[in-house]
């Protein structure tokens, strides 16, 4: 049963003129009041005689027809009339307006609807619609286990709060996007907050380190960065190579096709195998040595090992690369007499052509923004370790992973997320998330979905947070996504979306983009997205009939980026 409606939709003082034309595009109005200038109050809300953007009902056969007004202006006869200098006595304006239909409320059962089942007709009466109904109309507050979460109030109508319940912001996965400074960030922080608040988990990848802000059962870390000296506080965390897949590493490392790429190949294997079977070492050596071996032991341990060989974040010695690279470049046999079934002596051409590759190897070694990764001091954690300690403690609901200091040389941001992502799509499937459900929130998403990085040869797409957007739901992992690129997020994952949080748009392909997303959305709707003001939203979800103008509350701990970042040679 649905809850009554608040207040009567037809108030005699709400009155604002009556249907004038009917056509499918929308619907025409007399707007007798609508150059009248000031709004007048009445019982405690204000009432406009018809402004741009404000939600009518007109009232129909046992429904009300909810409408938006899209258009005001005058015909042109009158046009003259409103100017303050003309003084001709007995003109009166009389104001059209467009509106253009949203969905209709049976006043018998009290259900809206996105459709509308009897079109107004010429004469009908059309009212500013109360903000109490708009709510009642718009949100569906099915589902509300787990208390609602109010997200704000209505745009123009500060009494009319508005709460969804957490299903219909985070049952599925949740987009928020705006051009910057429309109030994304502040907008995930304050959704981040609602979900700490309820028990739930989040792991929010904040890319420029502004949410450092955030209090309460929050642990904060850092992906890379330098401790400044033994007291310094902070936890710094790294993200070992070895969880990265073969395909990011070439990417990284970017190897020919002809030769160094299969040598690059069968070096991992080797260096992966001597870890699963040290007893293929010769003493006081950390490479596996072919040259004039058998092959037989090493290829019975290939079979043997083929699991663990190929299990994600098989582990390996970095630092060996760059010797059991060249260890790998021999003759495939021998041509000694009696060791047929042996590898031979060294292959010079392969050796030389494998130099280039394995200096750009030791440079990464010896890369200071690729410490994280390639060669993380003892003060850093593995995250992967980091990740699953926040998941098992019970005191903490925020993981915020600061990537402030994380380089952006060589991809390296977008690999690390995108293998991030990877890692927790495989806890999700292993049903890790289906007690306490985890949602990953990523500022500046743009910069890590979408992408396919490296040269043709060693392409690797980030495709983590399109599997994530497309299976994690059902496994208890969903996303929140902040871009102010919604063009940039493929459209597998916008097609996964449920709930859009859609600040000031002023792009108009990115404008198109969420129209085509949201099935909710069209073009005079998203007309009003490039006025919006700091903070104000169009919230668009699969549960609500039609998008909804909200000021989003502000969140308690406001983002700001840290001291020094904002401060450029002008403001210094
Ligand atoms: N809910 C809100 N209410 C009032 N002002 C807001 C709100 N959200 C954002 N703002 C204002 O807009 C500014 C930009 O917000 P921010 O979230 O950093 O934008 P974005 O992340 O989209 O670039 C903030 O500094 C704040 O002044
Ligand atoms: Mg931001």
């Amino acid at each position: 049963m649905a809850e009554p409606i608040p207040s009567y939709p037809f108030e005699r003082s709400r009155y604002l003129g009556s249907v004038s034309r009917v056509s499918p595009l929308g619907v025409r109005v007399n707007f007798p009041f609508a150059t009248e200038v000031a709004p007048s109050q009445y019982a405690g809300h204000r009432v406009t005689r018809g402004q741009v953007g404000e939600f009518v009902v007109i009232e129909s056969f046992g429904s009300a027809i909810i409408g938006r007004i899209t258009e005001i202006q005058l015909p042109d006869r009158d046009r003259l009339s409103v100017e303050p200098e003309r003084n001709e006595g007995d003109e009166v304006a009389n104001p059209i307006g467009m509106i253009k239909l949203l969905g209709s409320v049976d006043l018998n059962s009290n259900q809206s609807s996105r459709g509308i089942g009897e079109v107004p007709r010429v004469g009908d009466y059309v009212y500013l619609a109360h903000p109490d109904f708009v709510r009642h109309a718009i949100v569906s507050t099915k589902g509300t286990k787990g208390g609602l979460i109010e997200i704000g109030h209505l745009s123009g109508a500060p009494e009319t709060r508005i709460s969804l319940s957490p299903a219909s912001i985070f049952g599925r996965h949740c987009a928020v996007l705006g051009t910057t400074g429309g109030g994304k960030s502040w907008s995930t922080a304050r959704l981040v907050e609602q979900v700490a608040e309820r028990g739930g988990k989040v792991i929010l990848l904040d890319p420029t380190g502004e949410y450092h802000t955030l209090k309460g059962r929050v642990r904060h870390i850092h992906l890379g960065g330098t401790r400044d000296s033994e007291a310094d506080g902070r936890e710094f965390v790294s993200f070992p190579y070895f969880h990265l897949t073969e395909m990011d590493l070439f990417a990284f490392l970017q190897p020919s096709p002809g030769v160094q790429a299969p040598k690059l190949r069968d070096a991992l294997q080797s260096l992966k195998l001597v870890q699963l079977e040290p007893e293929l070492l010769d003493v006081d050596s950390s490479i596996l040595i072919k040259e004039e071996r058998p092959w037989k032991p090493v290829n019975r341990a290939i079979v043997t090992h083929d699991r663990a060989l190929h299990a994600p974040s098989a582990v390996f010695s970095f630092k060996d690369l760059v010797p059991q690279i060249l260890a790998e470049c021999v003759y495939p046999t021998s041509n000694k007499d009696g060791m047929k079934s042996h590898w031979g002596g060294r292959h010079q051409n392969s050796y030389d052509s494998c130099i280039t590759l394995c200096m750009r190897i030791t440079t990464f070694q010896k890369s200071q923004p690729m410490v994280p990764i390639f060669a993380p001091p003892e003060y850093m954690t593995d995250l992967t370790k980091v990740i699953e300690d926040f998941l098992a403690d019970p005191d903490t609901a925020v993981l915020r992973v600061s990537m402030r200091y994380l380089a952006f040389e060589q991809h390296t941001r977008e690999l690390v997320v995108n293998a991030i992502g990877r890692y927790l799509l495989g806890r999700a499937r292993n049903g890790d998330f289906q007690k306490v459900p985890l949602v990953v929130a990523i500022d500046e998403a743009h910069q890590f979905l979408n992408k396919s990085i490296g040269d043709e040869n060693n392409k690797v797409t980030l495709d983590a947070f399109g599997l994530i957007a497309k299976e994690g739901r059902k496994y208890g992992l969903t996303c929140l996504l902040a871009t102010q690129r919604p063009r940039d997020v493929p459209e597998d994952v916008l097609s996964q979306i449920g709930m859009f949080v859609v600040h000031r748009l002023i792009n108009e392909r990115d404008q198109l983009v969420v129209i085509n997303a949201s099935g909710v959305l069209d073009q005079s709707t998203a007309a009003f997205l490039p006025n919006l003001r700091d903070g104000e939203a169009l919230i668009v979800g699969a549960d609500s009939i039609m998008p909804m103008p909200i000021i989003l509350n502000q969140p308690v701990n406001k983002p700001r980026l840290e001291e020094n970042v904002d401060m450029t040679w002008m403001s210094a």
